[in-house]
């Protein structure tokens, strides 16, 4: 079937796992941004979002020459802090997302919060793969920049090659201790049961091809029922922060349906519900992260899935985890407000 008969949403993907493994270098490296820097301490503190078009991914997957037809229009990411005070915004991510990344340090093997979000993932059967990152730290490793893995790894010497697999295969030994069979994802021939790992690094970009082939292969060969587009509006807001200029705007995922300039929403807050109308609807440009401050592109109407940034009044006591809901015509406003609290 054709793309316009299909009509796909945009998978959502979450990348998790343990405090300082690179989540938010890796997605640096992919956008041509600097966020990680900016950072206080380097230390990711809210859920952030970033929308890549098929065309950016078609571009940075090329030299893989794979024949697969992106069937999706982009692939929205929801990086998550990694530090262990964060529990409840690594759990907020995964509960959005189709797909997941699992990032683990190469040179750390498993650690306390990578077997928490491994946890997360299980508790909702959601997918994922496993970004084994920072492989140009292995002794001696000759970067390839933004190569695929396979072929950056032919050009490493014999016993960068030795360290890589001994690594390797410790961390699968880890992951079997927590009851998952992984296996390098050029090498798995039961995905599904077997998760996939690919390595990568978010200095030199090797691996990143790899990694985003197989995001958008694995989900639109099998989530297409999961990424049909539907009407109905699914709306959950990840932050809730003050914007210079703009008071207090709500940050959302819009995982279904369509949201519209002047729209009545409700959303759950601290007081009760609260029923206001969208002023703006703003994203960040593409391959840009909604939670840093930049310019915002305004649109009347937005289809999912998109990260958003609604500017509206009353937002001030809203909260985050919650879902939002748009109150159609025929809707009974009251019974809209239940649902905003059932939250
Ligand atoms: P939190 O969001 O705070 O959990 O951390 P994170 O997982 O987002 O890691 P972050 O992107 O902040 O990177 C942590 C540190 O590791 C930074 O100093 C990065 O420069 C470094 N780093 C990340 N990826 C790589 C990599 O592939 N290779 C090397 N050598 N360093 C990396
Ligand atoms: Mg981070
Ligand atoms: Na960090």
């Amino acid at each position: 079937p054709k793309q316009s008969e299909e009509n796909l949403r945009s998978p959502i993907c979450c990348i998790m796992g343990h405090v300082d493994t690179g989540k938010t270098k890796l997605l640096d490296c992919i956008r041509g941004t600097n966020v990680q820097e900016g950072e206080a301490g380097g230390i990711t503190q809210q859920i952030g979002a970033t929308y890549f078009p098929a065309e950016n991914i078609r571009d940075r997957t090329k030299e893989l020459k794979a024949d697969a037809k992106l069937k999706v229009p982009g692939l929205l990411v929801i990086d998550t802090p990694g530090h262990e005070s964060f529990t409840n915004l690594r759990s907020r991510g995964s509960g959005l997302c189709d797909i997941a990344i699992l990032v683990v340090d190469i040179m750390h093997g498993l650690e306390p919060q990578t077997i928490e979000s491994l946890n997360l993932l299980k508790m909702r059967n959601t997918e994922f793969i496993v970004a084994l990152n920072k492989v140009d730290r292995l002794y001696g490793w000759k970067t390839c920049r933004n190569a695929p893995i396979v072929k950056a790894m032919k050009q490493q010497t014999k016993d960068v090659q030795n360290e890589f697999n001994m690594r390797l295969t410790q961390i699968i030994t880890q992951f079997k201790e927590q009851g998952l069979n992984t296996e390098l994802y050029y090498k798995n021939k039961e995905m599904g049961e077997t998760y996939s790992i690919v390595p990568t690094s978010a200095i030199s970009g090797e691996g990143i091809p790899d990694m985003l082939l197989l995001l958008v292969q694995w989900t639109q060969k099998t989530m297409v029922e999961k990424l049909t587009y539907s009407n109905e509006v699914q709306c959950t807001v990840l932050e809730v922060k003050v914007v210079e200029g703009h008071g207090t705007t709500i940050d959302v995922v819009l995982v279904n349906g369509v949201l519209h300039e002047g729209d009545q929403i409700v959303v759950c807050g601290m007081q009760g519900p609260i029923v206001t109308t969208i002023r703006a609807l703003l994203t960040p440009h593409p391959m840009k992260e909604l939670r840093v401050k930049g310019t915002y592109v305004h649109h009347k109407k937005i289809k999912a899935a998109m990260g958003i940034k609604i500017t509206a009044q009353g937002l001030e006591h809203a909260i985050a985890g919650t879902g939002l809901y748009v109150v159609k015509s025929d809707d009974d406003l009251e019974d809209v407000k239940d649902a905003a609290m059932e939250d």
